[in-house]
């Protein structure tokens, strides 16, 4: 430690710099050398911050008295060859920069000690620059997989005013340069969160961008890193580049699809253009990948509103490894037999573009959306096309067809009889997740190759018939009590799925605040262990919910939907939001370790 001039020690009084070679700060005494090579370690404050001072090896050494894993005293810990131990987790800190050797535990603030006159005065620094420390931590925390240093950086970068769509940018950044097989779970959830701040109670978005965060570093870690194809130098112009891009993917030729993609991209098209490029690649097949590759590429599309179209190369072509290698379900036997489902696919869409262009426009309403989503629930397969072939003559257009869909996915889960194995949740869940995401696309670029998705989905919706048999009572015959508070119990106790979606019905029908319940159900979500799936209904349901007029009937059973979902798979262990509840207490600095803890830890009963 270096031994200063004396200084006269005054609590927070700025310090007269004294000599070229005493580094510039507060002085702030904590007592004397004496005491301090007597005792040990000194205590004291510095601010409101709580100091302790170390005597080790002949020197002196100040840390802020408060363990950054979960807030233990740090004079109580143990000091030896210039290492501190924390005494609750073990945690170890080099003395002289408090750098931990520990990385969940995050470093300590150390301070420079002046000895002048045999004073001891921790010297308090000029501020650091607080938000590229945290966003150091946050590419730490995802790098090792520690959730409470994403938490603690999360907090801490929105408390110094960062906004959540940075963050996200980061998480963004991250995931597709550390995963080598490109967009995955972790990017989607990241930016499901990211899609649904602006539904959730101000309060809940550290919570969601943790959630999405935590993902991505599962996401990515013990993975290799992902090195991106250069485009190439002729630039073919876009229609021979969508031909051997879908060409490519057809053949999974990834390298040479993602290639073209590339090269496409770096010629300057737009969301419109690259949409209908890589959708018509992934509607060439049935459904691929339960849906996923819908959801993951309409996804990797939003997060672009948050980064810039400068970042489409980098984002989009993630995509390419799983579009390619993705299940084709025409190759399964439920799309084949008893009715070959593929072959009425084929035949049907053969004309959209035809058919598209002759529809008389503009008289398809929403009630004409309604219905086609009741039609869609038909036990006969061809009905369902026929549905929706008759719908575009009358005028449906690409997005009409896309929502009505959507909506009867939606009705497959308000209809999910409990009675079903639980497993099969997930396949109500990926026709409707699948539907939103080819809604959200078709809205992005309404084009008759995308259209061909829209009957994908719809025979999807129809596969999952069988879970309707018996159907549930729909929400509208709930007669219970439906205060928002009393969900709480929907989610406490197993089983309460039809009271989730009868409260929740009857709140968005009867005038509730529909903002307060998406709040609410988003609070939830946040509040369990969410698996991949909940992520993904519950953003395309409040999406869904808003597709359709406030306090509409069919909004409410979509958020009925949702809210039998969720009850269906909680209570759970609730542990990331234990952590960032820890997270927030701590850096508010209020005590966890002396409420936790009666008596001393045992490894102080140990030595
Ligand atoms: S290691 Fe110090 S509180 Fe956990």
């Amino acid at each position: 430690v270096e031994t200063r001039e004396h200084h006269e020690p005054a609590d927070h009084e700025p310090a007269d710099h004294g000599p070229a070679d005493q580094p510039p700060g507060l002085r702030v005494r904590i007592g004397n050398l004496e005491d301090l090579q007597k005792a040990g370690c000194l205590t004291g404050k510095v601010g409101s911050r709580p100091v302790c001072v170390f005597w080790d090896e002949g020197a002196a050494y100040a840390v802020e008295d408060r363990c950054p894993h979960m807030g233990f005293p740090l004079h109580r810990g143990t000091v030896q060859s210039g290492l501190l131990t924390c005494h609750w987790h073990h945690a170890r800190f080099d003395l002289a920069s408090g750098g931990t050797l520990d990385p969940f535990a995050d470093d300590v603030t150390a301070y420079p000690v002046d000895l002048t006159g045999g004073d001891v005065c921790v010297v308090v620094d000029p501020p650091r620059d607080e938000v590229a420390r945290l966003r150091l931590r946050l590419e730490e925390g995802l790098e090792q997989g520690i959730s409470l240093v994403v938490a603690k950086a999360v907090i801490g970068l929105l408390g110094a005013g960062v906004e959540p769509a940075e963050i996200v940018a980061t998480g963004v950044h991250f995931g597709t340069r550390y995963r080598g097989q490109g967009w995955g779970t972790g990017l989607t959830v990241l930016v499901a969160m990211s899609n649904i701040v602006p539904f959730l109670d101000p309060s809940d978005t550290a919570l969601a961008l943790v959630h999405g965060l935590v993902f991505v570093s599962n996401d990515t870690r013990g993975r290799p890193a992902r090195f991106a194809l250069e485009p190439l130098s002729s630039g073919p112009d876009l229609g021979r580049l969508c031909a051997w891009y879908r060409q490519f993917i057809d053949t999974r030729s990834s390298d040479a699809a993602e290639r073209a993609l590339a090269t496409a991209l770096s010629s300057g098209h737009g969301p419109a253009e690259m949409t209908d490029m890589m959708l018509s690649a992934v509607t060439d097949h049935v459904f691929i990948d339960e849906g996923h590759v819908l959801d993951f590429t309409n996804k990797a599309f939003e997060c672009l509103g948050a980064l810039g179209w400068g970042s489409a190369s980098e984002v989009l072509t993630t995509l390419v490894t799983q579009t390619a290698n993705a299940r084709r379900h025409e190759e399964e036997s439920a799309w084949r037999h008893p009715v070959n489902l593929t072959v009425l696919l084929r035949d049907s869409t053969a004309d959209l573009e035809t058919r598209l262009s002759s529809a008389h426009k503009g008289d398809f309403t929403d009630a004409d959306i309604d219905a086609l989503a009741w039609d869609l629930l038909s036990e006969s397969p061809v009905q369902v096309v026929g549905a929706l072939d008759r719908s575009l003559d009358a005028g449906a257009s690409p997005e009409q067809l896309a929502r009505a869909v959507a909506y009867a996915a939606a009705l497959r889960i308000v209809r999910f009889h409990t009675q079903n194995d639980h497993g099969d949740w997930n396949e109500v869940h990926h026709a409707f997740t699948a539907s939103n995401a080819m809604h959200q696309s078709i809205l992005r670029s309404p084009s008759p190759l995308l259209l061909r998705g829209v009957y994908q989905c719809a025979l999807r919706v129809y596969l999952d018939r069988f879970l309707n048999v018996p159907a549930a009572r729909l929400p509208t015959t709930y007669e219970g009590p439906a205060e928002l508070s009393d969900l709480q119990a929907c989610w406490d106790t197993e089983g309460k799925v039809d009271e989730a979606g009868g409260i929740v019905y009857r709140l968005i029908t009867e005038g509730g605040d529909a903002d307060r319940v998406i709040a609410a159900l988003g609070r939830q979500l946040l509040t369990e262990d969410a698996g991949f799936h909940w992520y993904q209904i519950f953003e395309a349901a409040v999406r869904q919910f808003r597709a359709w007029p406030e306090q509409s009937e069919q909004g409410a059973l979509i958020l009925a939907g949702v809210a039998r979902f969720l009850a269906a798979h909680t209570p759970t262990r609730r542990e990331l939001s234990h952590v960032v509840h820890i997270a927030t207490r701590l850096r508010r600095g209020e005590p966890l370790y002396e409420e936790r803890v009666d008596e001393e830890p045992a490894y102080e009963e140990a030595t």
